[in-house]
C-alpha cells in the first residue's frame, strides 16, 4: 500500500449545538465523514487512521471495523491530533491529513493532489482555494519566487495576511516521515494555544522541504462545516451534483431543485422526475420509469417502466411495469412482481404480490401472499391482526375477491376461487368455489308505500 488516510474527527464540534459528533451529521443520507472517506477510497486508499476523541464510542459504533482508531484525549489542536497517529502507523511512504469536517471534496480533486505531490517529488502538497471572503479559514503564504512558505490562521494573521484570498483547505499529502518529523517539533505558542497542524508547513520549508501546492477548480470542495448553517449550505450543493450526475446518465428531471436523491441512489436512463420526489437510501430505480410528482421512496428498488404517483414506499421491491398510486403507501418488505397495479388509498405491509395482480382501491393489505392474475376488489380488508398476534392469508392465483370484503387471518382463498362482494371469509375457501360469507338480502315488498299510507 502506497498511500493512508489520516481523518482528523476529534474536536468538540461546539458550534454545531448538538449531541451528536459533528463529523457524524447526515449530509444527502450518509455521515459527512463517510463522504471524505468514500472520496479517499474512490483513490485506492484503504488503510484510515480516524483520530477521534469526543464521543469516540459514537464514531467507531458508526464506521464499523475496518480502521485504525485513535484516541486524541484532549483537544489541543490539529496538529496534535495528527501527532497521536505516530505510535500506530504502519508504513505507508505517503499520507493524506484530511478533515471529517469537509465532506464535498472529490476523488478527482485527490487524485489531482497525488498527481501533483508525485510529479513535484514534494515533501507536502496542499489543496488550497481561492474565495472572495475567505473568513475564518487559514491563509496560504508565499515567497518571493511563489512557492508556498507557510500558513497562517485568520486568528493570528495580520491586516496584509487576512487579505490574501487563497485559503487552505485543510487538504494535505504529506511524505509521512517528513509529517511525523515535524509534528514532533510543533510548539502552542499562537493565538489560540493549539498545536497547528498547519504550522508543519513553514517548519518544512524552513528545514528546505519541498513544498507544492494543487489549486482547487470549483472552490466549493473546501467548505467546511463548522455550524448548521454550513452543513446546509453543504447539502445544498451535493444535492445538485448528485442530480446533475443522473441527470448526465440519462434521468430527466423536470424541477430538478424541488427534488432531493441521497448520494447512493442509482436512476436509469429516460426515467422521467417529476417535482416533489425524494429519493433516500439505497434506492434503486429502472429505466423508461415516470416517479412523482410528491413521491417519497426510501431504501426501494423499482423496476423498469414503473409509474408511481403521490405515493409513499419503504425498504420494499416494485418489479417491472408496476403501476403505483395516486396515494398508496408500501411498507416495508412489501414486494410487487411484474405488471401489478396498486391504486389509490392503497396499503400494504410485509405481503408479496404475485405478477399482474390488482389492488385498485382503497385496500389494506397486511402479512399477505398473494398469487398472479388476482383481482382484489375495492375496499378489501386483510384482517391480519388479533389483537395479540398477526396472521398470514394466503390468496392463490386467478382468485377475484368481491369488493368490501374482509379476510379474517390465517386463512387461505384458493386457486380460481371467488370471494362474494362484502363477505368477512374466515374459513379456507378451496380452488374454485364461491364463498359468500354474508347474511341473504330479503326484499319486503311494497314496505315503503305502507309506511307512507301510515303517516
Ligand atoms: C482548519 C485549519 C485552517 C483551514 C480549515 C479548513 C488548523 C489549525 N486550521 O481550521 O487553516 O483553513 O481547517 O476547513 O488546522 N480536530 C481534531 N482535534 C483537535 C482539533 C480539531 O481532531 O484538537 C479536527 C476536527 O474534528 C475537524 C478538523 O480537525 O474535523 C479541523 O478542525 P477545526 O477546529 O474545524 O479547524 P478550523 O478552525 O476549521
Ligand atoms: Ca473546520
Amino acid at each position: 500500500m502506497e498511500t493512508s488516510a489520516i481523518i482528523l474527527a476529534a474536536g468538540a464540534g461546539k458550534r454545531m449545538k448538538s449531541k451528536t459528533n459533528k463529523v457524524l451529521h447526515n449530509l444527502c443520507g450518509k455521515p459527512m465523514v463517510e463522504h471524505v472517506i468514500d472520496a479517499c477510497r474512490s483513490v485506492g486508499i484503504s488503510r484510515f487512521y480516524v483520530v477521534i476523541g469526543n464521543d469516540a464510542e459514537q464514531v467507531k459504533a458508526h464506521l464499523g471495523d475496518g480502521y485504525t482508531y485513535v484516541l486524541q484525549k484532549e483537544q489541543l489542536g490539529t496538529g496534535h491530533a495528527a501527532l497521536q497517529v505516530s505510535p500506530y502507523y504502519q508504513h505507508e511512504p505517503s499520507v493524506f491529513v484530511l478533515c471529517g469536517d469537509t465532506p464535498l471534496i472529490t476523488g478527482a480533486t485527490l487524485q489531482r493532489m497525488q498527481q501533483v505531490h508525485k510529479e513535484a517529488d514534494a515533501d507536502v502538497t496542499v489543496l488550497t482555494a481561492v474565495l472572495p471572503n475567505p473568513g475564518d479559514y487559514g491563509r496560504i503564504l508565499r515567497d518571493d519566487n511563489g512557492q508556498v512558505c507557510g500558513l497562517v490562521e485568520a486568528k493570528d494573521a495580520t491586516p496584509e495576511q487576512l487579505a490574501i484570498k487563497e485559503i487552505n483547505t485543510g487538504f494535505y499529502c504529506f511524505r509521512a516521515e517528513k509529517l511525523f518529523e515535524a509534528l514532533s517539533r510543533l510548539t502552542n505558542d499562537n493565538a489560540q494555544g493549539e498545536y497547528y497542524l498547519t504550522d508543519v508547513i513553514a517548519s518544512l520549508y524552513q528545514r528546505g522541504c519541498r513544498i507544492a501546492s494543487c489549486l482547487l477548480e470549483d472552490s466549493r470542495e473546501a467548505l467546511g462545516i463548522n455550524d448548521r448553517v454550513r452543513l446546509a449550505e453543504a447539502e445544498g450543493i451535493m444535492r445538485q451534483r448528485i442530480r446533475q450526475q443522473l441527470m448526465l446518465a440519462g434521468a430527466t428531471f423536470l424541477q430538478p431543485e424541488s427534488c432531493l436523491v441521497d448520494a447512493e441512489v442509482t436512476v436509469g436512463p429516460d426515467t422521467i422526475i417529476y417535482p416533489g420526489v425524494i429519493l433516500e437510501g439505497k434506492t434503486t430505480i429502472g429505466r423508461d420509469c415516470v416517479i412523482g410528482p410528491n413521491t417519497h421512496l426510501v431504501d426501494c428498488q423499482v423496476g423498469d417502466g414503473v409509474s408511481i404517483e403521490h405515493s409513499v414506499a419503504r425498504q420494499s421491491t416494485i418489479g417491472d411495469n408496476c403501476t403505483i398510486g395516486p396515494y398508496a403507501y408500501l411498507r416495508p418488505q412489501t414486494a410487487l412482481a411484474a405488471g401489478v397495479k396498486v391504486g389509490d388509498f392503497v396499503e400494504l405491509k410485509n405481503s408479496q404480490i404475485g405478477a399482474g395482480s390488482k389492488i385498485p382501491h382503497l385496500s389494506y393489505v397486511g402479512d399477505a401472499t398473494i398469487g398472479a392474475g388476482v383481482n382484489v376488489g375495492a375496499g378489501t380488508i386483510f384482517v391480519n391482526y388479533d389483537g395479540r398476534q398477526k396472521h398470514r392469508t394466503l390468496v392463490e392465483d386467478g382468485a377475484f375477491i368481491g369488493c368490501n370484503s374482509n379476510l379474517v387471518a390465517p386463512v387461505q382463498i384458493g386457486k380460481n376461487a371467488y370471494v362474494a362482494a362484502g363477505s368477512t371469509v374466515t374459513k379456507d375457501v378451496p380452488a374454485d368455489a364461491l364463498a359468500v360469507a354474508r347474511s341473504r338480502q330479503e326484499n319486503k315488498e311494497g314496505w315503503v308505500a305502507r309506511r307512507r299510507q301510515k303517516e
